[in-house]
Formats: C-alpha cells, sequence, structure tokens
C-alpha cells in the first residue's frame, strides 16, 4: 500500500517502509550511515517547473537562490532545467559556473561584496548586479572602469514592509542591513549619467523568507513598481523587475499560497509594462524536496522530561535551534510502538541543540531512524563542524537510482589545512 504523507513530495511510506521515490530509505541508510541529507530529484525539479509554469507567459529569468542548497547535484538538476541562480559570494559564482550555469542568468546580492568577488562576477559576464549602498555602486563603478567593462546594474530598494515571518528572516524593513531606502535609491536613478561604466537599470525587492500569505509581496511590488513609475515620469528606463524570493512552503499545517495563486496577483500588474521579471525561489524549489535522516541513540529519562537522542545535531540542521523552526519527524519503519512525548535532542553541548520541544513520538527502539521532513533548504547549506562533528553526506534519489552527491566528511577533511606552529613544537 502506498500512502503519501504530503502531496507536495515524493517522500511516502509504501509496505510500512518510507521510500525516496522508488527508493527504500534504510536501504540507503545502511550504505551511507547518518546523519544523511537526501533529496528527490522529481520533488526539486516539479517544484520549479511549478513557478516556471505559472510565469510562463512573462519568460521570468529564475534565479535560484543557492543559499538555500548548493549541492552539486541539485544545483546542476536546475541548470538542465534551465534556471540561473541568485549569488551571494565569490565561492556560489564560481559553484554556478562549475555547473555550467548560463552567467547571464546570475544575478548577485549580498550587502559586503569584496573587490575579488565583483571583477570575478564581472568577469564572468553576469546578468545583474543587486546592489545594496552606494558605496558598493561606486566600487563597482571603480572596479568596471579599470576593467574596461560596463556591467548591468539593480538596485535592490527596501520597501520598509513588515513581513509576517520570523524576525530573523525579515529583510523589507529599514531596520534590517538590506537593500537601499527609496529615496536615496531615487536620487542615484535620477543620477545616473554620471556613471560611466555601470548602467543602472533594474530594480529588484526582496523582503524576506517563508511568507506564506500574498499580502506583503504584492505591497512590496506595488511600492516597487510606483517608484519604477515614478522614474519613468523621470525619463530613466527601468529594464529588469526582480521580485526576490521568499515564497512559504508546508513544515506542518501552513497553508501558502500556491505558485499560480502568486502569479495570479503578480502578472495583471505588469501587463503593459516593459520589464523583464526575474524571481528568485530557494525555499519553495528545494524545501520540501529534501529529509534528513538521524538515527536514534536512546532515550533518556530524568524524572521531569523525556529526551529522545539522536545521532544527529544543530550543527547539521540548525533551523530549529536558530529560528524554532518546525520539521515533522517520522520513523522510517512506520511503528506500532507507544508514543512518547520528549525532546528530540542531539549530542551538541548546547541547550538549544533541540530539533523538537515536547514532540509526541513513538518510542522507536535504539539504533532505529528518524526523517526530519522539509529538511531541503537552509538546511546542509546552514551546517557547520561545531564540536568538530563532520559535515553530513548528501544522497540525490532519482526514480529507482540514488547517488551520494556530497561525500560525509571525514576527520582529515576537519584538520585541513590546520597547522602547528614551530613555536609550540
Ligand atoms: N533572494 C535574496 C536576496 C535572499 O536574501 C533570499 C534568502 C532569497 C532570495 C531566497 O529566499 P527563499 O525563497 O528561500 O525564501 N536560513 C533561513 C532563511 C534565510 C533566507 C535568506 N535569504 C531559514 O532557514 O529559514
Amino acid at each position: 500500500m502506498t500512502r503519501s504523507i504530503h502531496p507536495i513530495h515524493d517522500f511516502h511510506y509504501k509496505s510500512g517502509e518510507l521510500y525516496c521515490e522508488g527508493v527504500k530509505v534504510s536501504s540507503i541508510v545502511k550504505k551511507t550511515g547518518t546523519p544523511v541529507y537526501i533529496y528527490s530529484h522529481n520533488t526539486l525539479v516539479e517544484h520549479f517547473r511549478k513557478i516556471k509554469a505559472a510565469f510562463d507567459e512573462v519568460d521570468p529569468v529564475i534565479c535560484f537562490a543557492m543559499k538555500a542548497n548548493s549541492n552539486l547535484a541539485v544545483l546542476k538538476a536546475l541548470v538542465r532545467e534551465g534556471a540561473g541562480f541568485d549569488i551571494v559570494s565569490g565561492g556560489e559564482l564560481r559553484k554556478a559556473l562549475l555547473v555550467g550555469a548560463e552567467a547571464k542568468k546570475i544575478v548577485y546580492a549580498s550587502v559586503g561584496k569584496t573587490e575579488a568577488e565583483i571583477a570575478d562576477a564581472i568577469r564572468a559576464g553576469i546578468l545583474l548586479f543587486n546592489v545594496e549602498s552606494k558605496p558598493e555602486l561606486m566600487n563597482i563603478e571603480r572596479i568596471a572602469g579599470r576593467m574596461k567593462k560596463t556591467v548591468q546594474v539593480a538596485l535592490r530598494i527596501n520597501p520598509d514592509v513588515e513581513a509576517p515571518t520570523h524576525d530573523k528572516i525579515n529583510t523589507g524593513s529599514l531596520k534590517k542591513k538590506f537593500g537601499i531606502d527609496l529615496s536615496t535609491a531615487r536620487g542615484i536613478f535620477l543620477d545616473h549619467k554620471r556613471f560611466k561604466n555601470i548602467s543602472i537599470n533594474g530594480v529588484h525587492v526582496h523582503i524576506g523568507s517563508q511568507i506564506t500569505e500574498g499580502a506583503p509581496f504584492m505591497k512590496a511590488i506595488r511600492t516597487a513598481l510606483a517608484f519604477i513609475d515614478d522614474l519613468l515620469r523621470d525619463g530613466v528606463q527601468i529594464t529588469y523587475f526582480d521580485i526576490g524570493g521568499g515564497l512559504g512552503i508546508i513544515y506542518s499545517d501552513e497553508k501558502p499560497q500556491t505558485a499560480l495563486e502568486f502569479s495570479n496577483k503578480v502578472l495583471p500588474l505588469l501587463k503593459g509594462r516593459a520589464l523583464r521579471l526575474i524571481m528568485e525561489p530557494g525555499r519553495f524549489i528545494v524545501g520540501n524536496a529534501g529529509i534528513f535522516v538521524t538515527r536514534k541513540l536512546y532515550t533518556k529519562d530524568n524524572g521531569v522530561k523525556k529526551f529522545m537522542i539522536v545521532d544527529g545535531g544543530m550543527n547539521d540542521l540548525v533551523r530549529p535551534s536558530m529560528y524554532g523552526a518546525h520539521h515533522e519527524i517520522i520513523p522510517l519503519e512506520r511503528s506500532e510502538a507507544r508514543k512518547i512525548v520528549c525532546d528530540v535532542v542531539g549530542p551538541i553541548c548546547e541547550s538549544a541543540d533541540v530539533f523538537a520541544h515536547d514532540r509526541k513520538l513513538p518510542d522507536v527502539a535504539d539504533g532505529k531512524c528518524l526523517a526530519l521532513l522539509s529538511a531541503g533548504a537552509y538546511g546542509f547549506s546552514m551546517s557547520s563542524n561545531y564540536n568538530v562533528r563532520p559535515r553530513a553526506a548528501e544522497v540525490m534519489v532519482k526514480g529507482g537510482s540514488w547517488a551520494v552527491v556530497q561525500a560525509r566528511e571525514t576527520f582529515k577533511d576537519l584538520v585541513q589545512g590546520a597547522s602547528i606552529p614551530a613555536f609550540l613544537k
């Protein structure tokens, strides 16, 4: 019997065992060990296609926000679908080029771009720098001049919109470091002729992440379009309109707007305007396409609370500790075990190393594995070596096949580049 846990992804139980597409998850884990991230190729590309189809009539440049997941196989799968990338560092630029992304589909945000990063991106011939301040703009002008190039730039405006999401992933208000306030941005556009090596012809707006409602997006987009209209009246032509990312997904009982509902609201506003649309979805594409599998070590009961201790920790998946994020937790084998209410915790020496608080879960036997769902976005990409823990392996499943797409780190990897100086020997 096949039963989908969610209609939104390709992880499902078949005869009581969790499958990713056509592969039994436990058979993967037997080979890779734990903890491990597992991605469904089908779920990944289906989500890309959903956005693409919803906005097809304006043929947008869809730049996957690589910060959500920069695994090379994930990136390659998206490039094969026609994706570009939203990057935020020189490292992300190199990964984009490594998987064969078209430079003309790369946009580069970040409030702090170094001289070397700017020069590399100019050399690569990216589509747009999404500029976040005046000093950054001056730097790009100077570096482009030195390189005898003309580069295209969009200004990331800060629309001063408070999005209903976690404060740490809210970016569209003037209390945050992101973007340029409207009056400064307008001044720069009106003064655009003084720049010799940059052509300022785009507006970018990104107000935050995991935003499930349409209203804050529409408020930001309307603000940006009014801003563009004002510029047009003053004779400033805008070619690109980058509406960022931020679409929320289902972690438990969220009811986010669908890609189609979103496009139905956005597209009418673009009618009759000669604007090339750019989008930067990250979580929407990859969030539900990944799970994080961890092994239960044992349960500890201190008389007040029960703790289910697992071998994955906040170094592997920091979202619950950092944002209080919820990830569903299910066993790899559907379990008849009695349910207990417990905190699911990792081995890290921090009280914040908790995947779930007071969660009702089957008390599976020690050594059995659990899957944390919707872990494809900001999971592995935010992982660290805290507590000298090697980062987890990553696997991609496609139909009945699977492959390790990132090997588990070894101790050698962890001490690579470290040395003990002569004065300590
Ligand atoms: N564009 C820009 C300029 C961004 O800063 C971001 C995300 C995105 C696009 C993609 O946003 P998305 O579509 O994935 O929501 N680590 C946090 C999320 C941080 C988001 C950072 N910027 C988390 O785990 O919830």
